[in-house]
């Protein structure tokens, strides 16, 4: 008889994680199962291990000098530190989207066939097929089906802020990690993404990082608050979005939530 492995229901789980910079304890012993196929934010103050916490998922911690971790993390139950893993391989499943977009410096069109270069789609009629289905998913392909040629960096920011999550997407990711990405755009455009990044909930697990607490509200199935005491941070509590801001269970999470901290 053989035995079946049925994948497990967390996308990620990180076991005793921290983050130090040159020696400097950043983040402290983060142990988390996070999902599959969920919006998961991360909240909190600066400095507490947000960005930190993203970075080491898909190993982008190691282009980070002096900076080094210990614990573990899990990808659907694979150690991202363990020797077989292809850093390449590891990003193209993990895809990050930052704060600042950050489109190459090349046309609409290059932006996202670099990326279907790399994974090998040879075949230019494909290539374009996927471009204009991926920027139909971003809700982009009327605004820019006429001008696929011209630089990416002509577009507004929230366009920019799309193409770039098209960039990831075009890899199929299993997981998208979004760091703050809305709080460089204006309010309509900071709604467009968001609205986008709901409806991606279905083709990855979503981990983001949000200081905009109505819209973690609004969007996350999952909430994880980290805090920072004693020159470091930590998670403080972690569970259904309905129910941290309903009831949260710790004094700093429900000041951090009415805005008198942090
Ligand atoms: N490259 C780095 N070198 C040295 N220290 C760093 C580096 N990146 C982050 N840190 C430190 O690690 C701690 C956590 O930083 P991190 O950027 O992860 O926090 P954050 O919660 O994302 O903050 P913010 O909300 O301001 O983005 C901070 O004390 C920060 O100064
Ligand atoms: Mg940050």
């Amino acid at each position: 008889m053989t035995a079946t492995v049925s994948p497990s229901i967390n996308a990620i789980e990180t076991c005793n994680l921290s983050i130090q910079y040159s020696g400097k304890l950043a983040l402290r012993d983060v142990t988390i199962a996070i999902p599959r196929g969920q919006i998961t934010a991360i909240i909190g103050p600066s400095g507490c291990g947000k960005s930190s916490f993203l970075q080491s998922i898909n190993r982008i911690s190691d282009l980070i000098a002096g900076c080094q971790i210990s614990g573990d993390v899990l990808l659907d139950g694979q150690s991202v530190f363990g020797s077989q893993i292809d850093l390449i391989a590891l990003r193209r499943r993990v895809g990050m989207i930052f704060q600042k977009p950050n489109p190459f410096p090349l046309s609409i069109r290059r932006n996202l066939e670099l990326p279907l270069k790399e994974q090998g789609i040879r075949h230019r009629d494909e290539r374009d097929e996927i471009i204009r289905q991926t920027l139909q998913d971003v809700g982009l392909w009327n605004e820019v089906q006429n001008r696929l040629d011209s630089s990416a960096l002509a577009l507004s920011g929230g366009q920019q802020q799309r193409l770039c999550i098209a960039r990831a997407l075009a890899l199929k990711p299993e997981v998208l990690l979004f760091d703050e990405p809305c709080s460089a755009l204006d309010p309509l455009s900071s709604r467009t993404v968001e609205e986008l990044i709901k409806s991606l909930r279905t083709r990855a697990t979503i981990v983001m990082v949000t200081h905009n607490l109505p819209q973690a509200k609004r969007i996350a199935d999952q909430v994880a608050m980290f805090w920072h005491a004693n020159g470091s941070g930590h998670l403080v509590e972690y569970g259904p979005a309905a129910e941290i801001f309903a009831r949260p269970k710790f004094p700093v999470t429900a000041a951090y939530m009415q805005g008198l901290e942090g």
